[in-house]
């Protein structure tokens, strides 16, 4: 797992009105230690300063291929030696039009040109301009020549037009630079991953369902795409936005969930079972409100389908992972669930500090017994969880054995 603290960027901005989103870039790369180093063409100044680029970096701005400021005046060689990456935010149309033919007539095309580190471009522009075809063939170029493209977003634009073309948000853009940066142990796999609570109806408002805020589930599919695979979410209800590129299947019952999971099984790889998935459903919910009265109410309730079971026991499964939250004797009652469940790997939290929160603690539990993993962020202790799925994940591969 690599940790984006220390990493040295260069942060390119061109001219275009989300130049106003890079400062922000900056804020949040700077939180996380990061050496930012900003170069702005001249159309950038236009919609932006430098002063605050250069606030915000603590470090000098430059803007000038001539500037005297570079002792032996070769900028465009100096900048890029001691990087570990380039990014252009925002890259206008004409940047990328630039970066397509190979021109350098200004210190940020010349130094993209001269770099000797991996490149990555967040375009920003007007939907018409990103579907022309000249921009098209640009940008398949420039993909092909290796560069990675972040993006773009759609949505409202600040031309007043809806559509294709507008960069991402700051906090898009930091999840694909510290995804750039992971290594890719699942390229090509196929994982489908279960997220969030199950809500099993009482009536036309009232409902049962786990405390559950979706964030580790969210968390281990960002994970598994940063790894590099194909994957698909299926998640009950949460206010959470799932990672960019992940295909998402909304659900809100148990029942639900299991169709939503069998659509989907065949294809998987990988399936891991986070999903708090309500024990018992609601039999003959009204569907109107229950009006409030004195006399106790009786609910009956049936129990709901064990969807992570469901896969173990396909002819041909994928490679399973299953989630536990206990809130004592974890260590027995994780190791138990896992045998009774078939499990290759499980991964246990305690409910007093998993449910909620940012950050979390996990025991994983597999046939050589159990791997403490320290409290940190859940999206740390996802990447961690995926690096150790991926090595079970290719041993049985290797040896040949079915999960
Ligand atoms: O038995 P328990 O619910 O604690 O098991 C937890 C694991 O089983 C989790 O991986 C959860 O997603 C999965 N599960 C399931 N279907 C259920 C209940 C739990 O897939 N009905």
């Amino acid at each position: 797992m690599i940790n984006l603290a220390k990493k040295r960027l260069l942060l390119g901005i061109t001219g275009g009105v989300a130049a106003y989103k890079a400062a922000e870039l900056v804020r949040l790369l700077v939180r996380q230690n990061v050496e930012v180093q900003v170069v702005m063409t001249q159309a950038a100044c236009q919609f932006i300063k430098p002063v605050t680029m250069q606030a915000l970096s603590g470090r000098p701005v430059f803007t000038d291929l001539w500037d005297n400021r570079i002792d032996n005046g070769m900028a465009h060689i100096d900048f890029t030696r001691d990087i570990d990456v380039a990014v252009v935010a925002p890259a206008s149309a004409d940047f990328i039009a630039k970066l397509a033919h190979g021109l350098a007539d200004d210190l940020l095309s010349t130094l993209c040109l001269a770099r000797m580190c991996p490149l990555l471009v967040a375009p920003a522009m007007n939907r018409q301009m990103w579907e022309n075809p000249a921009t098209r063939r640009n940008v398949a170029q420039i993909g092909a020549d290796g560069i990675t493209i972040l993006g773009p977003d759609s949505g409202a634009q600040a031309c007043g037009e809806t559509g294709m073309g507008r960069m991402l948000e700051a906090e898009d853009l930091m999840a694909g630079i510290e995804a750039f940066f992971q290594p890719k142990l699942l390229q090509g796999r196929h994982v489908l991953v279960t997220a969030g609570p199950t809500f099993e109806a009482i009536d036309a408002v009232r409902g049962i369902t786990n405390s559950s805020s979706g964030k580790m589930g969210y968390a281990v599919a960002r994970a598994a795409m940063e790894a590099g695979a194909e994957v698909t979410l299926v998640s009950g209800p949460t206010c959470l936005k799932p990672p960019a590129g992940a295909r998402v299947v909304n659900v809100t019952t148990a029942q639900q969930m299991l169709k939503a999971v069998n659509e989907s099984v065949n294809w998987a790889d990988i399936f891991i079972s986070v999903a708090a998935v309500a024990d018992y459903y609601v039999l003959n919910p009204s569907e109107q409100k229950i009006k409030k009265d004195a006399h106790i109410l009786t609910l009956e309730l049936a129990p709901n389908p064990d969807i992570v079971s469901n896969v173990v026991n396909l002819p041909n499964p994928p490679f399973c992972v299953g989630f536990a939250a206990e809130s004592e004797n974890l260590h027995e009652y994780a190791e138990m669930k896992r045998r009774r469940k078939n499990l290759p790997l499980l991964a246990a939290n305690l409910v007093q500090t998993a449910i909620g929160g940012d950050d979390n603690e996990l025991v994983l539990f597999d046939d050589d017994g159990d791997h403490p993993l320290p409290r940190a962020p859940k999206i740390t202790l996802a990447r961690q969880l995926i690096a150790h799925i991926a090595k079970l994940y290719q041993k049985i591969q290797k040896d040949g054995k079915s999960a």
